[in-house]
């Protein structure tokens, strides 16, 4: 299909509440899926929301073996995920290095719930539970706040926590 451009931070589109999916197999949710796809994979990105590509839909898709943007992060099943919900289990949080295609040369550090289960639908409308930790929890948390209008920078202690790739990682 097609590699869509990205929207960047200060868009009033990824500030936005996305909205529900009501019609699942559809060709027009396919095609939306294959142009994320395809714009993630151009960019080398770990997951996408929807309404980065200007969609504001509750639809996001993330996953990869091995990725050069996350060096030491573990395998992510390649998952797209509709009408995402999430439940926290445990009080257990992680403080890790984010990065978003929508804040491009950035990143930040950002606190997230270690475990987690999420429940949502894939393009098919066939159901989605997992219970997962670790990356993958943290890719999830973040690509569902999109949904929400919230991008991880709002979600910082200390903007001091936040740099460019090449200061904070020169050997990356
Ligand atoms: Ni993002």
């Amino acid at each position: 299909m097609a590699i869509k451009r990205v929207l960047k931070m200060g868009d009033p589109v990824l500030y936005r509440k996305a909205e529900p999916v009501e019609q699942f197999d559809t060709p027009e949710l396919q095609a939306l899926i294959t142009d994320m796809f395809d714009t993630m994979a151009a960019l080398n990105g770990a997951g996408l929301a929807a309404p980065q590509i200007g969609v504001s839909m509750r639809v996001v898709i993330f996953g990869f073996e091995t990725n050069p943007r996350y060096p030491d992060a573990e395998p992510v099943p390649q998952t797209v995920l509709i009408n995402p919900v999430i439940e926290v289990i445990g009080e257990e949080t992680e403080e890790d290095w984010e990065g978003c295609l929508s804040v491009p040369g950035l990143r930040g550090l950002v606190t997230r719930f270690a475990n987690i289960r999420y429940r949502g639908h894939n393009q098919q409308g066939e159901p989605i539970d997992r219970t997962v930790s670790g990356f993958h929890a943290r890719v999830v948390q973040h690509e569902c706040d999109h949904l929400d209008g919230i991008l991880y920078p709002m979600r910082l202690k200390d903007i001091r926590h936040m740099g460019f790739e090449e200061a904070l990682f020169p050997d990356l």
